[in-house]
């Protein structure tokens, strides 16, 4: 069966005609570069699902890594589990553009380019990712957008690309007085405001990852001018970096909704932490509405990987339609509840344990928000069980661990 992502496809003709012709409406009313409304594109109702290649490759990613997981993603399940976008990160580009100032796939890593992969990515009911650096150099070092982004996005819609991911390297302001040198200093907003007007004026619906790692309190903004915001510097494959990027996130849900979303970095679940801390970052970031791109070697996951990252439940809770993340009902000495409303009432509870000790962690469904009931259900969403309760919901939690429930009124 295919997710409802994939049927949306067939929809998007009309759909996105009609929502493309409005967001330029809004650009013309802003002005250039103004602030749009947060469904500016119509796209990313609910936090983006897919994979990109930095976590586990680096700069390492070809032609081949993108078609053999594409078809990875098919095979195991994850397409029809909801992650649909399948993105190339940074260095997929020749070193130089071509004499039109046309940015080129690498021609060793990419030999046929970019439109034919579109196709083969397409073929597959999946969507295409691509990133970009909104300063002179990307991150790589190789050619960045600013001065060519009208060129560059009207390039990457005619290749068939769905989605970009807009770095922040050798951008800003002061980025003159370091690593920059004679790059343009425009402002936060100014520069991905002009990315996101290029993206607009192709027609094309294409979602927009801004990745400037929280600087300037992106969150504050980020809603109208793209549909994620990384929240936090780049994540590595460890408890601790998780944890950090988590840290940096929780408070920041009210700045998150349809259309645009607080991004703590792409997965690193399958990427070397234990099945535990795997759970415990997945449970995490579906609490938080966050994207989810799995950042892991999806040709070689194990079926302990996979099975986390398809656990079904646990992705409706991400993708939740009332898109309103958790809010930290307790936080002390290292143990965590955070509650998530979802829609038709239920309640998604989250009870973490950071610490290096089996610990017993406590809250009730009056303090997750749940309304007066005599019973509750309490769905298990790890270990498949229900059970009932009259408010109490406890648990002993393995270190690193976190045990995840539905709770519904009775
Ligand atoms: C930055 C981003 C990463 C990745 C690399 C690629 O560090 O934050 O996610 O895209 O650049 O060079």
């Amino acid at each position: 069966m295919l997710s409802s992502r994939v049927r949306e496809t067939a929809r998007w003709p009309w759909v996105a005609a009609l929502v493309l012709l409005l967001a330029a409406t809004q650009v013309s009313a802003a002005g250039p570069g103004g602030p749009l409304s947060r469904m500016y594109n119509g796209l990313a109702v609910t936090p983006p699902m897919g994979w990109n290649d930095y976590n586990a490759y680096g700069l390492d990613v070809t032609e081949t890594l993108v078609e053999q997981t594409a078809d990875a993603m098919v095979a195991s399940g994850l397409r029809d589990a909801g992650y649909v976008y399948v993105t190339i990160d940074d260095a997929w580009m020749a070193d130089t553009r071509d004499a039109d100032g046309n940015l080129r796939a690498d021609p060793t890593r990419f030999p046929h380019g970019i439109a034919p992969l579109a196709g083969y990515v397409h073929a597959r009911n999946l969507k295409l990712g691509i990133y970009e650096d909104a300063g002179a150099t990307t991150c790589g070092g190789k050619p960045g957008s600013l001065g060519h982004e009208r060129q560059d996005a009207a390039r990457f819609a005619a290749w068939g690309v769905d989605y970009l991911k807009y770095d922040n390297c050798y951008a800003g302001p002061g980025c003159a007085q370091h690593d920059c040198t004679g790059g343009i200093e425009l402002s936060d907003t100014a520069r991905y405001a002009t990315m996101r007007d290029a993206l607009l004026r192709t027609g094309r619906p294409i979602v927009f990852s801004i990745c400037s790692w929280g600087t300037g309190g992106v969150w504050r903004w980020g809603a109208g001018y793209g549909n994620l915001w990384r929240t936090t510097g780049d994540i590595l494959p460890t408890y601790a970096s998780m944890l950090a990027n988590f840290h940096e996130t929780v408070g920041l849900g009210r700045y998150a909704g349809p259309g645009g979303w607080n991004d703590p970095d792409m997965l690193e679940t399958g990427n070397g932490m234990t099945l535990d801390e795997d759970r415990t970052e997945f449970s995490l970031w579906a609490a938080l509405a966050a994207p989810l791109i799995v950042g892991a070697d999806l040709v070689h996951a194990s079926p302990g990987t996979r099975s986390v990252l398809t656990n079904a439940a646990v992705v409706a809770v991400d993708q939740d339609a009332l898109g309103r993340p958790a809010r930290e009902v307790s936080a002390a000495g290292g143990l965590d509840v955070l509650a998530r409303p979802l829609a038709g009432g239920d309640v998604a509870v989250v009870l973490f344990n950071e610490t290096e000790a089996p610990a017993t962690i406590a809250t009730s469904a009056a303090a997750a928000g749940l309304p007066g009931a005599s019973r509750y259900t309490l769905r298990d969403l790890w270990a498949g069980t229900t059970a009932s309760t009259a408010g109490a919901i406890e648990a002993t939690v393995p270190p690193h661990g976190v045990m995840m429930y539905r709770v519904s009124g009775a």
